[in-house]
C-alpha cells in the first residue's frame, strides 16, 4: 500500500482538491432536502408564495453549487488517478531495469507486462473510485443520518433496522464475491500468459500448423474466465434486489409511523417528505459503499502483485567498492557449481574447474541442455555462481562494477534481439560513440556488410521491432557486429552463427583474428567446424566438463566429441552441405524459419 501512496507524488494536491470538492458536493446534496422541508412547511402549507420563491432560489443555487463541486472533483480525481498510474508504471519499469536474469525468471515476462498494464489500470480505477464515490458515500451516509436524526429521532430507528439488515446482507455477499474475484484474477493471469505466448511465438505456431490446437486451448481459457466471472458477478447482482427490499420496507415503515406522527402533530408534512429523501440517500450510499469495498478488495489483488514487483530485491548488484578496470581477458572457473533459483533446484553446472588464458580461443561443444549457456552466463554475471568463484582478469567477477564487467565481456546471447530503429542505431548499442566508419568496419568483420550494402537504405535501413525484417543469419551477424564494437577483452558467442553458412562462419572467425587479436574468444557451437580451429575445445556433458583438448586430441581420445564429429562428417561433407541436400537438422539453427535463408545466402 505504501507504494501507492508514494506514487501520488506531485498529484497529492489534485487528490486533496478532489476530496475537498467531493465534500462540498455532498454537503449541498444533503442540505437540499432541508430547504425542501422549509418550502413545504412555510410556503406550501401556509400558501406563502414569497417564501416558496425565496427558498426555491436557494435550492437552485445549491443545486448549481453541487454540480460545480461535482465537476471539479471529477476533474481533479481524474488527474490524480491517471497521475498515480503513470508514476506507478514508471516505478515498476525502472525497477525491472535493475532486475537480474534470475529476478526476471521469477516473474516471467508475461507476469511483468500484466503488472504494468492491467494491474496498474485496476489501481487507477480504484483511486478514481475512492476519490469520488469512496469518499462520497460515507460522508453522505453520516450526514444524511445526522440530518434525519435531527428531524425526528423517533422515526430514525426505522433506518437503524434497515441499515443493520443491509449491512449484514451486503457483508455476506461481499465476502463471498471477494473470494470468487480472487480466482477470476488468477484466471486472467493465465489468459494473459497464454495470449503472450501465442502471439510471441505466432511464427512457430504457423510453422507447426498448431492454430486449431491453440484456438481450442484459448477458447477453454476464455470459457473458464467467463464462468468464473459470471459466478462472481452473479453474487454482486443480489445487491440490487436486497437494496430495493430495504428501501421499500423503509418507505412502508416511514409512511406508517410518519403518518401517525403528522396526525398527532409531532411532525410536519415537510419534515416527513425530507425524511423520505434522506432514507434514499442513506440506503444508496450504503449500497455504493458495498460496491466500493468489492472494487477495492478486487484491486488489492493488483496492488499486491505490483508491490511484489516493486519489493523484489535485485540479486545481482554492484559491490560496495567496485573495481573499474579489467586487467586482461583471462577467465577462470574455480570449482564452480550453479543451480537456477527457479526449476528443479538441481545443479546444472557441477564442479567446473577451468583456466582460460587471455587471448585464447576456446570452443565449447555439448548437447542441448548440457549447460553451455549457463556456463558463459556466469562470466558476465548474468547469474551468480551458487558456489565456487568465477574470475575475469584475475579478480572475482563479484568485485567488478557491473557496467565495467559487461563492457569488458561482450556476449552475443543465444536468443538475441534487435530493437526497432536503424541498423546504425542498433550497432551503437555496442558503443554510443562509434563513428560510421567504425560501425562499417565491425560489420565487415562480422560479414554483415554484404547484405547491408544491398539493402535500399544501407546502414539507415529500419529494423522492425524484434528484428522481424532481417533473416536469422543476418540478425546473428548484426548482433556479432554490435558486440565487436565494444572492443571487448572477452568475446562470447553463444551459438551465434547457427544460422550462418559454414563459409561465412569461417570468414567471421578469421576476421576476429584481425579485428580483436588480443581478445579471449569463447565460442559455443553445434558445428564441429565452428570450433575445430580453436586453441582448446571444452566438451560439456550433463553440466560437467567431460574433456578439454585440441580438435585432433579430442577426435583421438574423446568418445562424445568423436561421435559428434563423425555424425557431422557423414555423407562425406560438411553439416550444411548435408543439410541443404536433405532435411535440415533442427539442432542446427535457432529457429526453423532461419534455416532456408541461411541456405539461400550460401
Ligand atoms: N532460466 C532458467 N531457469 C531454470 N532452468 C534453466 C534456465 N535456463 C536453462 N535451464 C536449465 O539448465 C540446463 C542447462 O541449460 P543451458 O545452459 O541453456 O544448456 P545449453 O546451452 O547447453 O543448451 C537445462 O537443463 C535447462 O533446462
Ligand atoms: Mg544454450
Amino acid at each position: 500500500m505504501h507504494h501507492i501512496f508514494a506514487c501520488f507524488g506531485r498529484y497529492t494536491k489534485d487528490a486533496a482538491l478532489a476530496a475537498l470538492c467531493t465534500v462540498g458536493e455532498v454537503l449541498m446534496e444533503v442540505l437540499l432536502p432541508f430547504v425542501m422541508a422549509f418550502i413545504i412547511d412555510q410556503g406550501v402549507e401556509t400558501g406563502d408564495m414569497g417564501a416558496i420563491g425565496r427558498y426555491g432560489l436557494i435550492m437552485i443555487v445549491m443545486a448549481f453549487a453541487s454540480l460545480a463541486f461535482g465537476a471539479a472533483s471529477g476533474a481533479f480525481a481524474a488527474r490524480a488517478s491517471t497521475g498515480v498510474a503513470a508514476n506507478l508504471r514508471e516505478a515498476v519499469f525502472d525497477k525491472v531495469q535493475t532486475y537480474s536474469f534470475a529476478n526476471i525468471d521469477k516473474f516471467s515476462t508475461a507476469g511483468l507486462v500484466t503488472r504494468m498494464t492491467t494491474d496498474v489500470t485496476n489501481v487507477q480505477n480504484a483511486v478514481l473510485m475512492c476519490l469520488r464515490v469512496g469518499l462520497r458515500s460515507p460522508i453522505m451516509l453520516i450526514s444524511s443520518l445526522c440530518a434525519a436524526i435531527s428531524i425526528s429521532g423517533h422515526l430514525s430507528w426505522v433506518f437503524g433496522v434497515a441499515i443493520i439488515f443491509l449491512a449484514l446482507a451486503l457483508g455476506v455477499i461481499m465476502v463471498k464475491a471477494n473470494k470468487r474475484f480472487t480466482v477470476v484474477f488468477d484466471t486472467y493471469d493465465d489468459l494473459n500468459a497464454s495470449v503472450q505466448e501465442n502471439i510471441g511465438a505466432i511464427r512457430v505456431v504457423k510453422a507447426f500448423v498448431r492454430e486449431a490446437y491453440e484456438n481450442s486451448k484459448f477458447k477453454k481459457a476464455v470459457d473458464t474466465l467467463y464462468k468464473r466471472f459470471v459466478s462472481a458477478e452473479g453474487l454482486v447482482a443480489f445487491n440490487n434486489p436486497i437494496m430495493m427490499l430495504a428501501v421499500y420496507a423503509c418507505v412502508l415503515g416511514l409512511s406508517w409511523f410518519g403518518a401517525r406522527f403528522v396526525v398527532a402533530g409531532s411532525m410536519t408534512t415537510g419534515q416527513l417528505t425530507s425524511m423520505f429523501s434522506y432514507i434514499m440517500q442513506v440506503l444508496m450510499s450504503l449500497m455504493m459503499l458495498s460496491m466500493i469495498i468489492v472494487m477495492l478488495t478486487m484491486s488489492m489483488t493488483s496492488i499486491r502483485r505490483i508491490s511484489q514487483a516493486l519489493d523484489e530485491v535485485p540479486d545481482i548488484a554492484n559491490p560496495k567498492q567496485p573495481v573499474h578496470e579489467l586487467a586482461d581477458g583471462s577467465v577462470e572457473f574455480d570449482h564452480v557449481n550453479f543451480a537456477y533459483g527457479q526449476g528443479t533446484g538441481e545443479n546444472v553446472l557441477q564442479d567446473i574447474d577451468l583456466k582460460i588464458a587471455s587471448g585464447e580461443t576456446i570452443g565449447v561443444i555439448g548437447g542441448t541442455g548440457s549447460g553451455k549457456s549457463s556456463l558463459v552466463n556466469l562470466i558476465c554475471r548474468l547469474y551468480d555462481a551458487t558456489s565456487g568463484t568465477v574470475r575475469v582478469g584475475g579478480r572475482d567477477v563479484r568485485d567488478y562494477d557491473l557496467d565495467t564487467l559487461r563492457n569488458g565481456v561482450a556476449m552475443v546471447l543465444q536468443k538475441n534481439v534487435l530493437f526497432s530503429g536503424t541498423i546504425l542505431e542498433n550497432l551503437r548499442w555496442g558503443n554510443d560513440d562509434a563513428t560510421d566508419e567504425e560501425c562499417r568496419e565491425a560489420c565487415r568483420a562480422a560479414c554483415a556488410d554484404e547484405f547491408i550494402d544491398q539493402m535500399p537504405d544501407g546502414y539507415n535501413t529500419f529494423i522492425e521491432r524484434g528484428g522481424t525484417n532481417v533473416s536469422g543469419g543476418q540478425k546473428q551477424r548484426l548482433c556479432i557486429a554490435r558486440a565487436l564494437l565494444k572492443r571487448p577483452k572477452v568475446l562470447i558467442l553463444d551459438d551465434s552463427t547457427s544460422a550462418v553458412d559454414t563459409a561465412t562462419d569461417a570468414k567471421i572467425r578469421e576476421a576476429f583474428a584481425r579485428y580483436i587479436p588480443g581478445t579471449t574468444k569463447i565460442i559455443i557451437a553445434q558445428r564441429i567446424s565452428s570450433v575445430a580451429d580453436a586453441d582448446r575445445i571444452i566438451v560439456l556433458e550433463g553440466g560437467r566438463i567431460n574433456a578439454v583438448g585440441t580438435h585432433d586430441e579430442l577426435v583421438e581420445s574423446n568418445d562424445i566429441y568423436r561421435s559428434i564429429y563423425e555424425s557431422q562428417m557423414e555423407g562425406g561433407g560438411d553439416f550444411d552441405i548435408q543439410a541443404s541436400g536433405a532435411a535440415a537438422q533442427p539442432g542446427a539453427s535457432a529457429d526453423a524459419a532461419s534455416t532456408p535463408s541461411a541456405r539461400k545466402e550460401a
